[in-house]
């Protein structure tokens, strides 16, 4: 799809409508309206990046930075599951290289890269907040699988692959699905 073409739909364009209003500046919806345009697309590349800065009639400098700083904004197209995998101090402590890369051996791709298949994306990510449950990860911007072991990582791929998530769900997930809801209302 070229620049040209992307546009949001009336639906989308009443939705962010509806989250500027609860916020002071065009400038501190940013985030919101990525969301909303990372759900439409799958991705925030540049060009939807653009999109959204020309929706919100904000410098494309300014979206560009604010998408490129957070790594739950995928820059790319991604595979149907993002694996974010934090290293983070607690996490490392715990192992979090070890299984970081037993990942990366299992389905034969690196960190940033994604599988042939398009199933898997691995990132390395920072500090998720749930560093009481190190070492974890996060599936594609929900679920959290805590207090990894390889064995735990094996079992989570082939639950994924049949299209089965982890049931846990983060207090920080739990906030955001809130607040997300909150701003649709
Ligand atoms: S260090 Fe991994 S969740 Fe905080």
């Amino acid at each position: 799809m070229t620049e040209q073409e992307l546009a949001f739909t009336q639906d989308e364009l009443d939705e962010i409508e509806r989250i500027k209003a609860k916020f002071p500046t065009n400038k501190a919806a940013t985030l919101r309206v990525l969301w909303v345009a990372q759900e439409k697309y799958g991705h925030v590349k540049p060009e939807v990046q653009n999109l959204v800065a020309d929706t919100l009639d904000l410098p494309r400098s300014h979206v560009h930075g604010v998408a490129s700083f957070y790594t739950q904004y995928y820059k790319e197209e991604t595979g149907t599951y993002v694996l974010d995998v934090c290293t983070c101090l607690s996490c490392q402590v715990c192992g979090g290289y070890d299984i970081l890369h037993h990942l990366e051996d299992e389905l034969g791709i690196k960190a940033g890269e994604t599988t042939e298949d398009g199933m898997f994306t691995i990132q390395e990510v920072e500090c998720l907040g749930a560093c009481g449950y190190a070492p974890m990860l996060q599936v594609t911007n929900g679920v959290y699988a805590n207090n990894l072991t390889k064995e735990k990582v094996d079992k989570l791929i082939e639950n994924l692959r049949k299209g089965k998530k982890p049931e846990f769900e983060s207090m920080v997930m739990r906030q955001n699905e809130k607040r997300k809801k909150e701003l649709s209302q």
